[in-house]
This record gives structure tokens, sequence and C-alpha cells, in this order.
């Protein structure tokens, strides 16, 4: 294969490691979990050693985005690290004028909006990755049989922070631009595209096993526009570490009409988030498709005995599935306490494993 000769993955620890098993449709000895943003603000250890530094650039410093990516691994005992990163960063490192401003996220300084801006788009050069490898080569040499999972943004949400310049809610000027100017959209998505699937393969080829492609405003997206103008984007993304054979899982929130066009852009598992049960997840995707989620983030400040029987519930769902991956439905809340994190791991990691009949 075109994985490099020490690439973890040619290892036995992390190719049996219960992610991996997972995400290929063998049954794990105990049910793989990981939450998104378990890298982040939860986490005094964090807070302390981002204090002074730009998210940007903190991403950027190979030595502290590599520690930063390890503390929850040690910390909760999680299945899988999450390379400490931003969809923002490739863009940044092609060139383009983005900040990630804290508490709100990122902010371009010149919106995308007309044909001539997309065309002056910087290329991204590959080079540019080099200190996202270096983060990355240092990262897995501390992890062991741990996996390491690299991400990206998907073209549609990448390309919705460009065209409004900043977050928003209902994405309208994205949408209205791929009516309005669809050839505009369709550049501004392949740059995206190339963009992401650049970033992921860096990723991949400097130690990730796993992948996973954010859109995480999808759900704002009609099936009929998801299929027209966006599809066929997040499948080149995806497509960009085809050839590498390293699993990828395909998440967005609000998704639930979406949820088999995104596992045909190329995915092997799918992401659910928190509004949908697994169950019917499962029965949407044919029960051929692993799924990863969804417990519901909102329950991780409530009493432990509602939250666990919310996460037994989540678990018995993902039991019907080809094979689950548990995980939030989104990111870790902010002012979560990290021991209930740690606490949750070895609730879901107790719960025996007995995968009903399909
Ligand atoms: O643990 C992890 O998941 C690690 C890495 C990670 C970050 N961002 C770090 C981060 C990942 C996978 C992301 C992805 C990301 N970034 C997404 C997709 C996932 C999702 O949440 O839907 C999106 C939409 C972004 C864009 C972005 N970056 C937002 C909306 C924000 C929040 C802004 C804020 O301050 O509330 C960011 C900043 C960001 N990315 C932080 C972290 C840890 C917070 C920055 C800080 O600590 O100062």
């Amino acid at each position: 294969g075109a994985l490099p000769e020490r690439h973890p993955l040619r290892a036995a620890g992390t190719m049996d490691a219960p992610l991996l098993q997972a995400l290929t449709g063998r049954t794990p000895d105990r049910r793989p979990v990981w939450f998104m943003r378990q890298a982040g603000r939860s986490l005094p250890e964090y807070r302390s050693l981002r204090q002074g530094t730009a998210m940007l650039d903190a991403c950027l410093d190979p030595a502290m985005a590599a520690e930063i990516t390890l503390q929850p691994v040690r910390r909760h005992d999680v299945d899988a690290a999450i390379f400490f990163s931003d969809i923002v960063v490739p863009m940044r490192v092609a060139g383009v004028d983005v900040e990630i401003v804290p508490g709100r996220g990122p902010v371009l300084e010149h919106p995308v909006r007309t044909a001539a801006d997309v065309a002056a788009l910087p290329e991204l050069a590959d080079a540019a990755l080099d200190p996202i490898r270096e983060a990355v080569a240092r990262t897995v040499a501390e992890l062991g049989a741990t996996p390491l999972i690299g991400f990206a943004g998907a073209p549609f949400t990448v390309a919705a922070y460009m065209v409004e310049g900043g977050p928003s809610r209902d994405h309208l000027l994205p949408r209205t631009m791929m009516h309005a100017d669809p050839a505009a959209w369709r550049a501004l998505a392949e740059w995206a595209a190339r963009t992401s699937g650049a970033f992921l393969r860096a990723q991949v080829e400097a130690g990730a096993s796993a992948v996973q492609l954010f859109d995480s405003w999808a759900g704002s997206l009609s099936l009929t526009d998801y299929r027209a103008h966006v599809l066929e984007h997040s499948t080149a993304a995806l497509g960009a570490v085809a050839d590498l054979a390293v699993p990828r899982v395909h998440f967005g929130t609000g998704t639930g009409e979406l949820l088999a066009a995104m596992r045909d852009a190329g995915a092997d598992a799918v992401g659910v988030d928190y509004r949908l049960p697994l169950e019917e997840a499962n029965r949407r995707l044919g029960g051929r498709t692993v799924l990863q989620g969804n417990i519901d983030p909102a329950l991780l400040a409530a009493p432990w005995p509602v939250l666990t029987e919310h996460v037994r519930e989540v678990l018995r769902g993902g039991d019907r599935a080809p094979g689950h991956v548990v995980n939030l439905g989104h990111g870790v809340p902010p002012g979560t306490d990290p021991q209930v994190l740690t606490d949750l791991v070895g609730f879901v990691h107790d719960q025996p494993v007995e995968r009903a009949p399909r």
C-alpha cells in the first residue's frame, strides 16, 4: 500500500486497537470512546499551556500541538487522540487572512463572495503543511498503540466561513451563492476540497490512523442541495486519502436527512448528532454502516444517573449497527467538568459487549 513504511497502522497494536476494530467492522473487547473537542478548554492543563498563545499560533507550534493532543488521552484513557488543530488551519497556511476570535470562531478579513474573490485565493503549497507533519509525528511517537484521528473541515463548512466571513446561524450567503453563481461556488468548493484533502493527507502520511471530515453546518442544507452542490466536493476531500486505506468518518450536525448521502461521499462510518437516535440512524443507513455518536453534550452536566441512563440507551442503539464508536453528538462544551468525561470513559469501558444479532 501507499502508507509509509513505519506507519502505526502497519503495527498490530494500532490496527487491533478498539477504534480500528470498530471502524473496520470487527467486534472489539471494549467499546471505543473518544470525544469531539476533547482537547481544549474543558481541561485546566490546556488553558495553562495556551496562556499567551493565539489559537492558530498554538496549532502551528508542533511541540504545543502534540502536547495538547496528548493531554486528554493521558487524563481520560480515551481510545483515540484527535489531532489538535482547526478546520481553518489549511486556509491559514495557504495564506488566507483568517483569525480565530475567542468566544466567536473563525473570522476572515476579506470574505470570499465573488468569482474574482475565489480566483484570487492562494494555492496551498505542500511545504506549508510541514508544521502539521511534525506535530503529528511527535504525537504518534508518544501515543503507543492508541490511534490518532486526523481531521479536516468539509468543503461546505469551510466555504460557509469563507463566504460569510465568520460564524453564522443559517449560512444564507453560501447557500445563495450555490444557486446565484454556481460556477463561483464550484470553484470555491473545489479549492476547499483540495486544501482540506491535502491537510488530511499530510496527517495520515505523518501517522494518523483514521480521519474525520467535519461538515458541522451541512444540516442547514436540503438533501437536494447537498446532492447537487456539495456531495461531490466532500467526496473529493475524502478521496484525497482513499489510496492510504485509513477508515474515514463523516460527521455533521442536524444531518438526519443527509446520512446516506454522507456515507455515499466515501465514508466508512457516519457521525450522528444528538438529535437522532442511533437506532433510527442505523435504519436510515440500511443497517450496513458503522456509526459514531451520539451522547447529548447537554447531559454531561446532568446528574450522573440521568447521564448514564442516556448513555445506556445510546449503547443499545449503537449495538444494532455493524459497529459503534461512542462519542458525543457534538463537541465537549467548554464548561464541562473533566472528571465527568473520565468517569464516562470508565463507564463505557465497563459495559459488557454483547452485539445484537443483526
Ligand atoms: O479536541 C478536538 O476536537 C481538537 C481539535 C479541534 C478544534 N477545532 C480545536 C479548537 C477540532 C477537531 C476542531 C474542528 C472545528 N473547528 C470545527 C468542526 C467541529 C465542530 O465543533 O463542529 C469547527 C466548526 C471549527 C471552527 C471553530 N474553531 C470554532 C467554531 C471555534 C470556537 C470558537 C470559540 O472560541 O468558541 C474554534 C476555535 C477552537 N478550535 C478552539 C479549539 C480548542 C477554542 C479556541 C481556544 O481554546 O481559544
